[in-house]
């Protein structure tokens, strides 16, 4: 795989994934910064209704190659995002095979949180991710996996409106902590890594600033909305047998998280962006109020 510098600023760069919730972000963030972004996605009319004219949109779907090979042609990068799903291996193969065919320079990957795929074996979400990395590591071009531990826009604001509504913050483990990162952030590191002259290797391990279990959680939401909010333990999710890949995943997140797996910080969103990322207090004080007043 080539490293060398590759002139990719100015190119058009196509986004799979985009009208998801960090698509979104991304694509806003390069349009903004008036680069050529041209979006994948199956649903063109909703597509144009979040980005108007500032994006081409180019119509397809990861399973039909045809639609891939003539979504990529003509760009320079792609960012390949896609949904834990059974078919994400198989999709993101394709995605980055017709890129690679259509001559894009530089695939940035949004993997799974460091602590599914590695070590292997515990998460069918994080094994399927890192089968993706090996392939696109083999691939004869610039490419970079970001791992963003758990997004605060997700489970951390599934959190907080679970304790707003019960006025009590359940966790499998209280005590266990999570490196939750803003999806703002895992955006920013996105677009520098899209435009970077390099990439900065070949997997970057995203998080935020601090670990916050649940009980430092409740403690927060405590101080923020002036509130007593209590811990309570409940056992964690659990899949059915004929639960889906997605469930499936979900409930091993969840043991993992209760068994302390996610409580890791790294340095790279500040190394890379030279400010620290949006901590779990910022995110609580921004969000906290505005969930508890839509409860009212
Ligand atoms: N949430 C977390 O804490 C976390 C942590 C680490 C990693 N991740 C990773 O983040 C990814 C999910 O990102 P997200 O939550 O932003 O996604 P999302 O909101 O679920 O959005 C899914 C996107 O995928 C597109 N898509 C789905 N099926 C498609 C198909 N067959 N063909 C073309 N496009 C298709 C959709 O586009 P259209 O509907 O417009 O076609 C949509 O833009 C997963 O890979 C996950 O492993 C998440």
């Amino acid at each position: 795989m080539s490293k060398a510098a590759v002139p990719v600023t100015g190119a058009t760069t196509i986004i799979a994934g985009a009208t998801g919730k960090l698509g979104q972000l991304i694509v806003r963030r390069l349009a903004a910064l008036k680069q050529p972004v041209r979006i994948l996605t199956r649903r063109p009319d909703a597509a144009r209704r979040l980005f108007g004219e500032s994006v081409q949109i180019a119509v397809g779907d990861f399973g039909d190659r045809t639609s891939l090979d003539t979504a990529v042609r003509g760009a320079g990068r792609l960012l390949l995002l896609s949904p834990i799903s059974a078919r994400l291996v198989t999709d993101q193969i394709s995605a980055a095979d017709a890129a690679l065919a259509a001559g894009v320079r530089r695939i940035v990957k949004i993997s799974g949180s460091d602590w599914t795929i590695d070590p292997p074996g515990h998460s069918i979400s994080g094994d399927a991710h890192a089968a993706v990395e090996r392939h696109l590591n083999s691939l004869a071009l610039d490419t970079v996996s970001l791992r963003p531990n758990a997004w605060m826009q997700v489970s951390l604001a599934n959190a907080v409106r679970q304790a707003i509504a019960t006025d009590t913050v359940a966790a499998a483990n209280p005590d266990a902590g999570v490196g939750y990162i803003d999806a703002r952030d895992i955006a920013d590191v996105a677009v520098d890594q899209l435009l970077a002259d390099t990439v900065t290797g070949r997997t970057l391990n995203l998080t935020g600033p601090d670990i916050v279990s649940a009980r430092q959680l409740a403690d927060l939401l405590s101080t923020t909305l002036k509130r007593r909010f209590a811990v309570v333990e409940k056992p964690p999710l659990a899949a059915s047998g004929d639960a889906d890949f997605e469930h499936r995943a979900i409930a091993q997140f969840a043991k993992l998280i209760a068994a302390g797996r996610a409580a890791t910080t790294t340095d790279v969103v500040k190394s890379l962006l030279g400010r620290p990322p949006r901590s779990v207090a910022a995110f609580i004080s921004e969000h906290a109020a505005a969930e508890a007043a839509l409860s009212e």
